[in-house]
């Protein structure tokens, strides 16, 4: 079928929820991508931050393939091994003692929520529902993560969202001080935020959030779906902070590129949920656990990437910074291992098309920010040739 024929049915047929680019990927190895007409492509979106092993990682293959000879799927009225075996890797690797697994993102999000609000009745015996979350944050897109996510672009159309959320400035602990009152039982905070633009707040806040929850007794829970797994530099976001949570939420790069979300949390806190008190058909599919299990493995046992991520987040941050030399329109680079944003006064969309052009994957949000979330195998040399893009991409502006 020839490109244009598969893009009219994708219009044909598929809702109209994304703005997509006029490409159509068809196989991926490690950075690279190729589309339909064969072309080569670097990756700098990873699926938005969901490959970090890179494209078809060998091991989660292999383990796919193994899996899905032996067993595929079981209910979670029955115990599966690939589900417990990588519950025990997540909790041997984490602050938490106990896992529940999801599909996704934003189901880890409803899970968390549902998690501190039984807690509060169940453990503690009192009535608190009302969590504080951050202006400019991300959590999903079902209805409780939605109406956690502070940004009212996502809500429109969509009212009423569910009450029991209060929205404080990100990177401000006295608005969180401010909007304590005897109802909440958690703050829910993503490390850095990322749909929100690359925003990194300041070095003390999680330390601040930490200390805030320990003396009111409510729970601090970490939206790490996108900060989580090597992406900053660290296993997870919070190691920067020398904190620990109460509840974490992961998904994105869990499953090496399988579908799969996880929620995390420490014994006292998992002791609110009781058998029928939350589900999911798929979450913990052992097809699912056994590609996040390889995934986990692979990133774990490998002493290069992770330490690596810092040097080369460092190394991109330093070559968009020359750019921002260079052009008054460059406002900001800003990220941390490799999650970098580059924020423009221009939008940056004309900028993502051009990049596409030159055969490189990039992301933009909140209309100026160009986001960059590379597999965390990226070198120095794709990153210098994306910077020479960019540099080229932006002369003609
Ligand atoms: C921080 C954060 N939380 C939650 C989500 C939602 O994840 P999903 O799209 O898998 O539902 C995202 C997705 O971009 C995210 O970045």
């Amino acid at each position: 079928m020839i490109t244009s024929d598969i893009l009219a049915d994708s219009h044909k047929y598929i809702m109209n929820t994304y703005s997509r680019q006029p490409l159509v990927l068809v196989k991926g190895r490690g950075t690279k991508v190729y589309d339909s007409d064969g072309r080569e492509y670097i990756d700098f979106v990873s699926g938005v931050a969901v490959c970090n092993l890179g494209h078809c990682h060998p091991r989660v293959v292999v383990a796919l393939q193994k899996q899905a000879q032996r067993l595929m799927h079981v209910s979670n009225h029955f115990h599966n091994e690939p589900q417990i075996n990588l519950a025990k890797v997540l909790v041997a690797n984490s602050f938490a003692d106990k896992v529940f697994f999801c599909n996704s993102g934003t189901e880890s999000v409803e899970g968390a929520i549902k998690l501190a609000r039984r807690y509060a009745r169940e453990v503690l015996k009192q009535d608190r529902f009302e969590i504080i979350t951050m202006r400019g944050s991300f959590h999903g897109r079902t209805y409780g993560a939605l109406s956690a996510t502070a940004q009212e672009k996502f809500h429109k159309g969509f009212e009423p969202i569910v009450p029991g959320f209060r929205y404080v400035p990100f990177n401000d602990i006295k608005a969180v001080e401010g909007a304590l009152n005897a109802h909440t039982c958690a703050v829910l905070v993503e490390p850095i935020q990322g749909e929100g633009g690359v925003s990194v707040p300041a070095p003390t806040y999680l330390k601040e959030l930490r200390a805030f929850c320990d003396k009111n007794n409510i729970l601090l829970m970490l939206d790490e779906i996108q900060t989580g797994l090597g992406r900053t530099g660290k296993l997870y976001g919070y190691e920067h902070a020398g904190i620990t949570p109460d509840v974490m939420m992961l998904a994105k790069g869990l499953g090496g590129g399988m579908p799969i979300g996880a929620l995390l949390a420490t014994d006292k806190v998992s002791q609110a949920f009781t058998p029928g008190a939350h589900g999911s058909t798929f979450g913990g599919n052992p097809l699912a656990c056994a590609a996040a299990l390889a995934a986990m493995e692979a990133l774990l046992e490998d002493n290069i990437i992770i330490p690596n991520v810092a040097l080369l987040g460092a190394y991109f941050q330093q070559g968009l910074g020359k750019l921002k030399q260079k052009y008054s329109f460059v406002r900001e680079v800003r990220g941390q291992g490799l999650l970098v944003g580059m924020e423009l006064d221009i939008p940056g969309k004309d900028i993502v098309a051009a990049c596409l052009r030159e055969g490189l994957l990039i992301n933009c949000t909140m209309d100026t920010v160009l986001r960059f979330m590379p597999p965390l195998i990226i070198t120095e040399e794709e990153i210098d040739l994306l910077i020479a893009s960019i540099d080229r991409i932006f002369a003609k502006h």
